[in-house]
């Protein structure tokens, strides 16, 4: 039997990360996460509550705070207490505005670090092949171990025009420049990262120089 694989996927904002993880963990059987989701919906938590991003840490208890994901055939679904995170519009304008503000205080960092961990843990003992897991601080930070990791990049141009094709009003050199800036676990390429520029390759592409990073391995 293989055995389990963890892969980490990090770039700025329209790199492809998402097209990628999803290719790789529909041809695999591997669960994918997609980190982002995490930030995105303490953000739009925050906003309801009027909670500025300085303010952030005081409100982290779990108690208020009621993560948990679920694992079914749609694959991972991430839960703040009842509400499926899939129903909120977590990729809006204002949350891109303001999620890299949210990111950046440590305590929320802090808060999300083991959670994302245990997806490792959830993913094997479900019975999956292996775990996809894409973000900012994915092979620095968060599996560091990781038997594989990519960092993506992409010319502007392409990831504007990604931007635009999934209808989305996001200011990505900002968001790219907040992450990249920022003292905790800020995005950056680990020197075990495998970078591709993924401007000018299609998506199949892409995925075959993944896949044979995978075969070395498998
Ligand atoms: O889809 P896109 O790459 O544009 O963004 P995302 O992955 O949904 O991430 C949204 C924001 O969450 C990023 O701009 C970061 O501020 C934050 N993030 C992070 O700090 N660390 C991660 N591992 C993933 C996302």
């Amino acid at each position: 039997m293989n055995r389990f694989i963890t892969i980490a996927i990090d770039g700025g904002a329209g790199v492809g990360k998402s097209t990628l993880a999803k290719l790789i963990c529909s041809r695999k059987n591997y669960l994918y996460i997609e980190t982002g989701n995490f930030y995105r919906a303490i953000a739009y938590l925050m906003l309801e509550m009027k909670i500025k991003p300085e303010s952030v840490a005081e409100q982290l208890s779990p108690d208020f705070v009621k993560f948990h994901s679920k694992i079914s055939s749609k694959g991972f679904e991430l839960f703040i207490g009842d509400t499926n995170c899939i129903e909120l519009d977590l990729r809006s304008a204002d949350i891109n505005k303001c999620v890299s503000d949210y990111a950046a205080q440590p305590a929320l960092r802090k808060f999300l670090l083991d959670f994302q961990r245990k997806q490792v843990t959830i993913a094997e003992e479900t019975g999956f092949g292996g775990i996809v897991m894409e973000g900012r601080d994915i092979g620095s930070k968060i599996l560091p171990n990781a038997d594989l990791k990519f960092f993506l990049s992409a010319d502007f141009e392409t990831r504007m025009m990604r931007r635009d094709h999934d209808g989305e009003s996001d200011e990505i050199v900002t968001r790219d420049l907040k992450d990249s800036k920022r003292s905790t676990s800020p995005l950056l390429k680990t020197d075990d990262a495998i970078e591709i520029d993924t401007g000018k390759l299609t998506k199949e592409e892409v995925f075959e120089m993944v896949n044979t990073e995978l075969e070395k391995i498998i």
